[in-house]
């Protein structure tokens, strides 16, 4: 297999070659011949392969490649609305080239008729920004209609989350670009439709029961934030927190987190650490990851100050910590416990409503009723995973 990483390179020398020469030139041919030649090496025998240039980064598939930091071509590529391609088996030459000459018109600042956008949706590349927001203005059509076409699994993002937790684990590290990768991917899973469909996972096993959660609370989170209308990183941020607000439970022992009966004094001790335990990862990990690091810290307090870690002095919590703070709850009541089986719907947001004022910001409580009345939500079943997750 080649290279990714030469394969980028040789690409950016296209795009060089592009704004030298004119198309036909042996010089500008050569480099094109070149990194398709690498490019099929790529893909040859791979269903597809994707790059994505989020954060100066790149990642290729799941891998982030760390020599390709803040490389320029990345950053100029994401500036253009391209923060994610995606090359399959069946992309011709014609195909490379043509995408690559969009990119090029658009670093120029020059639109692609639609005649040729449409014809880039037929091919063996799709590409686009990963997330369909609105940030800077309406994106235009064409880009909105290739990522939707984007692939989505959301198996994959439930594999990096419980790779993400053993690196916690094992490593002590929190892998956050593929954190927030998969953040951005579980917002694109969310918009994919016409409405917004929020993607839940139903739990199978109990020992999945962490993954299958930070997954839904993130879901939730996000697709609160948006209801009451934040927008493009405030809503990402609040998806990062929801992921990582139960970390602190790779410290717990397992036999604990499962444990299929009332905990003892001692074990729920235990147990309560896990807010502590979360922040203190997050924190070592990256003091900018405040946020995240806070919710962790937070989420189990109470609007009214209950709950734990104990307050020394009466304070509100942050906004993010509230907001997760519902969403949490919700998806626990509605996941089925060793100890309990699962609640409906109904009937979790019914103490939701009940508990608005003093346990609930009521602020959030009454967006989240409404959303979960109002949006599909479509439970998918978590598959048999590779390896559980604590
Ligand atoms: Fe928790
Ligand atoms: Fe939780």
């Amino acid at each position: 297999m080649s290279d990714p990483v030469q394969f980028l390179l040789s690409m950016g020398h296209v795009l060089a070659a592009m704004s030298l020469y004119d198309k036909g030139h042996p010089a500008r041919e050569r480099a094109v011949d070149e990194s398709y030649e690498k490019l099929q090496d790529l893909v040859h025998g791979e269903g597809n392969r994707q790059f994505t240039f989020v954060n100066r980064e790149v990642v290729f598939d799941r891998q982030v490649l760390r020599e390709l930091k803040e490389w320029e071509w990345g950053l100029r590529l994401a500036s253009v609305g391209i923060e994610r391609v995606e090359f399959d088996e069946s992309t011709t030459r014609g195909d490379y080239e043509e995408f690559l000459r969009d990119a090029f018109f658009r670093f120029k600042g020059e639109s692609l008729d639609t005649t040729e956008a449409s014809y880039m949706r037929h091919t063996g590349i799709r590409y686009g920004s990963t997330l369909i927001d609105t940030e800077e203005g309406e994106p235009p059509e064409e880009i909105i209609q290739t990522s939707a076409t984007i692939a989505y699994s959301l198996q994959e993002d439930i594999d990096t989350i419980e790779w993400m937790h053993r690196q916690v684990q094992e490593q002590g590290e929190i892998p956050m670009l593929e954190a927030e990768m998969v953040v951005r991917s579980l917002s694109t899973a969310m918009h994919n439709q016409e409405e917004i469909l929020l993607p839940l996972l139903d739990l199978k096993e109990f020992d999945q029961y962490t993954t299958t959660h930070s997954t839904n609370v993130a879901v939730l989170a996000m697709a609160l934030a948006e209801y009451i209308g934040l927008q493009g990183q405030d809503v990402r941020v609040m998806g990062v927190a929801g992921l990582l607000h139960d970390l602190g439970k790779v410290c717990i022992p397992k036999d604990i987190l499962i444990k299929p009966g009332v905990f003892t004094d001692e074990e729920r001790h235990e147990m309560q650490r896990h807010p502590v335990e979360g922040a203190r990862i997050i924190l070592g990990r990256d003091v900018r990851l405040e946020v995240p690091a806070i919710v962790a810290y937070e989420h189990h307090i109470m609007l009214n100050g209950n709950g734990y870690p104990s307050l020394h002095y009466s304070r509100t919590t942050h906004i993010a910590s509230r907001l997760v703070h519902v969403c949490d709850v919700y998806d626990a009541l509605c996941t089925n416990r060793p100890y309990r089986d699962a609640w409906t719907s109904e009937k979790a947001l019914g103490l939701i409503e009940e508990n608005s004022g003093h346990d609930f910001d009521p602020q959030f409580a009454g967006p989240f009723i409404q959303m979960m009345q109002q949006q599909k939500t479509q439970r998918v079943q978590f598959a048999d995973p590779v390896v559980a997750a604590p």
